[in-house]
């Protein structure tokens, strides 16, 4: 895919970095090495706006003492992606980072697979959603760019939604244009309308070098969180460029 030229003058777009895929590295054989700390690291030192990392119920990636180890380590704010459970609620209360995003999990998904089902889960999200805000942490949910599901979120209150762009991605994978446009459509029309009602639009899942721009482009996104491609590109070319060239592709889409 060529690279969009720059818009504008649309608002930056920060960069939240996933570091899990690091931890799943080094828990590969058990020991310290690699270090997400260190990653979170290189983030910061390339400009990176956020470190964002899942805590997930089986601990297959991040694990509980590295939370306090990231926000030790770094002033950039931590997004804690956690599944709605009363054990990340508490881990939460006592991390308290800047912000929680709240994803569906399921044990015997590879990954993130999907949106958080919100309008279905609204009940239980409501006193999770009350206890993250009254402790001054920026809720958000991990959602389909799906009228229903933004609705739901509105009436939840939070401040953030991310959109998930997996089937975007998986459109683009597969060759499938006119997927891959009403997919595109889908987020455009829904981040539109999250800012029409005062929500933050973010989006992530599956973004890589090849896919990002045109998710860059869409104007009223503010953050996109990234992470197994840059884990993975890290590999070749080490984190800070893979970094940089990312970051570098979103600006010019902007
Ligand atoms: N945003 C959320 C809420 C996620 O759950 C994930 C995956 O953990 C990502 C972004 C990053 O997705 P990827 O690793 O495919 O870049």
């Amino acid at each position: 895919m060529q690279d969009i030229a720059a818009n504008s003058s649309l608002p930056p777009l920060r960069l939240g970095v996933n570091i899990d895929h690091v931890a799943t590295i080094r828990n590969a054989r058990g020991g310290d090495h690699p270090d997400p700390v260190r990653a979170a690291q290189i983030v910061a030192s390339v400009g990176g706006d956020g470190i964002t990392a899942h805590l997930r119920e089986d601990r297959r990636h991040i694990r509980d003492e590295d939370l306090a180890r990231i926000q030790d380590a770094t002033d950039l704010p931590l997004n804690l992606e956690m599944a709605a459970t009363q054990e990340m609620l508490g881990i939460a209360l006592r991390h308290k980072p800047h912000a929680a995003c709240i994803v569906p999990e399921k044990r015997e998904e590879r990954t993130t697979e999907g949106g958080l089902d919100a309008a279905g889960l609204h009940n239980t999200l409501v006193p999770i959603v009350d206890r993250l805000r009254e402790a001054d942490i920026r809720v958000s949910l991990f959602i389909e760019a799906d009228e229903r599901q933004l609705e739901t979120a509105l009436h939840l209150g939070v401040p953030v939604v991310e959109f998930h762009t997996g089937e975007y991605a998986h459109a683009i994978l597969d060759g499938d244009g006119d997927r891959t446009a009403k997919e595109l459509r889908r987020i455009t029309d829904m981040a539109a309308l999250a800012a029409k009602n005062g929500i933050e639009p973010h989006a992530g899942h599956g973004l890589t070098f090849d896919n990002v721009q045109p998710i860059a482009a869409i104007p009223q996104l503010a953050e996109l969180n990234i992470g197994h491609y840059l884990i993975a590109e890290a590999v070749f070319t080490g984190l800070e460029p893979a970094i940089r060239r990312m970051r570098d592709l979103m600006d010019a889409a902007r």
